[in-house]
């Protein structure tokens, strides 16, 4: 109906509103058409170890959906479990150390199902400040009591449960998406069992990347298996697919498959994901060198970028971030980088804990010495100037 015979008010003008608050803020998002032969060099990506178009996850992906078909058809409850969803789930399992492991659609998922199935309105959860946004969901739709801590301190975790004699989970990220830097989980694992506690730990950016062989960082840190501790990933980062899984005590599991809502009433993960993340796991067993290359490649670009003065972080796993004056001169650097041919991510607010805009850039394990020289002299020579003040 054209404006002018409206009689009533716009629902949707708030809309406008909130689109020139974001727009003077600097804060506006877009989506760019991204070509399957794209020549930038992809620093933007979470495909760690390559594996995304690798001919044997693609050639995987593309049998099981010849197989299977293109979807699952239905939640795993009523449709089915096939031979694929069940043998990457006892594959990633057995890698990871743990007993069992449920497969979702997303590593979002994933998160939401772990939180809520684990908690009720009576429970504790300790969850850190600078957590990935599903988790955050999913303490919000647990409709748990929730204590946020200050960012990696096992202390203000065990300050948070003190006294509490209730059900408790503690609840982190295991290499935090923004800056890349890991939990200390072996203390934050101590405090939990002090405490009586279960521990979650999400460990997208580390399955593939850290620990033996890539295990994950629930395996390096010798927690792997533990009764009390839960982990979830996904398999869209270094696995090159789609979808996310939980892992830990089959009691858990079993506890999933029957109360995760997320899991319940979703449709299950499609065969060619299912496909491509078993494949990529079997590469990964078979190569276990691309999780040190991934690690190497992350020093690297860390060392030259601090070398020429950037305000980069030190990775712990394969995120390197380095911060920028505000959100707009972020996005001109993302897009000068573009522009001399590479795609490095662009982090503003909402999706930075501490409201600092910065240049998120990822290692790959297959990026080569000389891909890494072009990728930190573009990101040095497009860098914004630094303010006086800062
Ligand atoms: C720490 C973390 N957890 C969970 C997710 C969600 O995983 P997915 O993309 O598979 O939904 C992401 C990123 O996407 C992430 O960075």
């Amino acid at each position: 109906m054209p404006q002018e015979h409206r009689s009533t008010p716009d629902p949707f003008d708030w809309i406008d509103e909130h689109a020139e608050l974001r727009r003077r803020a600097g804060l506006v998002r877009s989506l760019r058409p991204r070509p399957a032969d794209s020549p930038l060099l992809d620093l933007a990506g979470n495909d760690y170890l390559g594996l995304a178009r690798h001919p044997e996850v693609v050639a995987a992906a593309s049998a099981a959906a010849r197989r299977w078909g293109a979807g699952a058809t239905g939640s795993r409850l009523v449709t089915g479990t096939t031979e694929l969803h069940a043998e990457l789930e006892a594959e990633l399992a057995d890698f990871c150390g743990f007993e069992a492991a449920l497969v979702f659609s997303s590593g979002y998922a994933a998160n939401l199902a772990a939180v809520t199935a684990l908690t009720d309105r009576g429970t504790l959860v300790v969850s850190d400040a600078a957590n990935h946004a599903s988790l955050i969901d999913g303490c919000r739709l647990s409709r748990a009591e929730t204590a946020v801590v200050p960012h990696s301190d096992p202390g203000a975790v065990g300050k948070a449960l003190d006294g509490f004699a209730g059900r408790a989970v503690a609840v982190t990220d295991s290499v935090f998406s923004v800056d890349g830097d890991a939990a200390p989980l072996a203390e934050l694992a101590a405090v939990c069992r002090g405490h009586g506690a279960a521990l979650l730990v999400d460990d997208a950016h580390g399955l593939g990347v850290l620990g033996d062989g890539g295990r994950g960082a629930l395996h390096a840190a010798g927690l792997a298996g533990d009764p009390d501790v839960v982990a979830t990933a996904t398999l869209s980062k270094a696995l090159g697919s789609q979808g996310g899984a939980v892992l830990g005590p089959a009691r858990v599991i079993d506890h999933l498959v029957n109360t995760a809502r997320t899991f319940v009433f979703d449709t299950g993960l499609a065969p060619a994901a299912a496909g491509a993340a078993l494949a990529a796991l079997r590469l990964l067993r078979a190569e276990p060198g691309r999780s040190a290359r991934v690690r190497e490649v992350a020093t690297g670009l860390y060392e030259r970028l601090a070398g020429a003065g950037l305000d980069a972080t030190r990775p712990d796993a394969a995120v390197v971030s380095v911060r920028a004056p505000s959100p707009e001169a972020a996005v001109r650097w993302a897009a000068d980088c573009r522009g001399a041919g590479l795609a490095a991510g662009c982090f503003r607010p909402p999706s930075v804990p501490d409201g600092i805009s910065r240049l998120r850039l990822t290692a790959r394990a297959d990026l080569t010495e000389a891909e890494l020289d072009a990728a930190a002299a573009t990101v040095t020579r497009t860098a914004p100037p630094v303010r006086p003040d800062a």
